[in-house]
């Protein structure tokens, strides 16, 4: 068994943080599609904790392609809302044990409000990013934020994933993301759903992402296709 697939299926369990099996093997599924699509170019998540998704996200792409991982870590006065506790040195042991290729992983110490696409392109070398997430703070201005932040990076045929839409625990997330729907006219679109990970690409590419995933997921368990913002958005609980 390789090192990727060994943390899909067990070790990710070693790593502490909140992310559900069904996410790492969406990751897969994504990053599969996008390998075949010719859509490379690194990954890059807002608000890693100990690296639970992080890794999975970099394990998915090549060792070539960048990894930029953003949090404010131990300077938890930067998370208001008290989300997650990212700690560094916890952080790069997961790295050192269960990544495929930790040179290839950027660091970024920052709080992400004080972020702007030219300091993340900075960080890629200018490349955009193929799977962008957002698990840094859970406001609704962290979310509008970081959302526009990502959009601004990531390429037209990637992926943005938002953690938490419909965790009750974290409802700005989903008033964020409801308030730039409504208020503003974002050029990415949701396409899919499952556990808690809401997924967008651009407007271009909403319709080949939700047919792949109609196709992929059409067996599990309450599938079902429901209307977001007008687009059609792909459910499901497991697989
Ligand atoms: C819910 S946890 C992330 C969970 C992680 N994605 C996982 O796989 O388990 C939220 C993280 O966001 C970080 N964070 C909170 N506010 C932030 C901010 N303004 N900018 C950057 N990171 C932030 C926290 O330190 C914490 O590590």
């Amino acid at each position: 068994m390789s090192k990727r697939q060994d943390y899909i299926d067990d070790l990710h369990q070693r790593v502490e943080g909140w992310i559900f099996p069904e996410n790492l093997r969406m990751v897969e599924l994504l990053a599969g599609f996008q390998d075949r699509n010719g859509v490379t170019g690194g990954v890059c998540e807002i608000g890693v904790h100990h690296g639970r998704f992080f890794i999975a996200l970099h394990n998915a792409v090549g060792a070539s392609e960048t990894s930029v991982a953003v949090d404010v870590f131990e300077d938890q006065s930067s998370n208001i809302d008290g989300s997650g506790l990212g700690n560094l040195s916890t952080f790069q042991a997961n790295l050192n044990r269960f990544a495929t290729a930790p040179n290839s992983v950027r660091i970024h110490k920052a709080d992400s409000l004080s972020l702007t696409p030219p300091d993340l392109s900075a960080i890629t070398g200018g490349r955009r990013i193929r799977l962008f997430s957002i698990d840094g703070g859970h406001t609704a201005e962290h979310t509008v934020h970081d959302f526009r932040l990502a959009m601004a990076v990531t390429r037209t045929d990637g992926v943005i994933i938002v953690d938490d839409f419909h965790n009750p625990h974290w409802p700005g997330v989903n008033i964020g993301i409801n308030r730039l729907f409504t208020l503003d006219t974002p050029s990415f679109a949701p396409f899919g759903y499952m556990r808690d990970k809401l997924l967008f690409t651009s407007l271009t590419w909403q319709r080949r992402y939700a047919a792949f995933l109609q196709e992929s997921w059409r067996d599990c368990p309450a599938y079902k296709m429901v209307s977001m913002f007008g687009y059609d958005v792909v459910t499901a609980m497991a697989w």
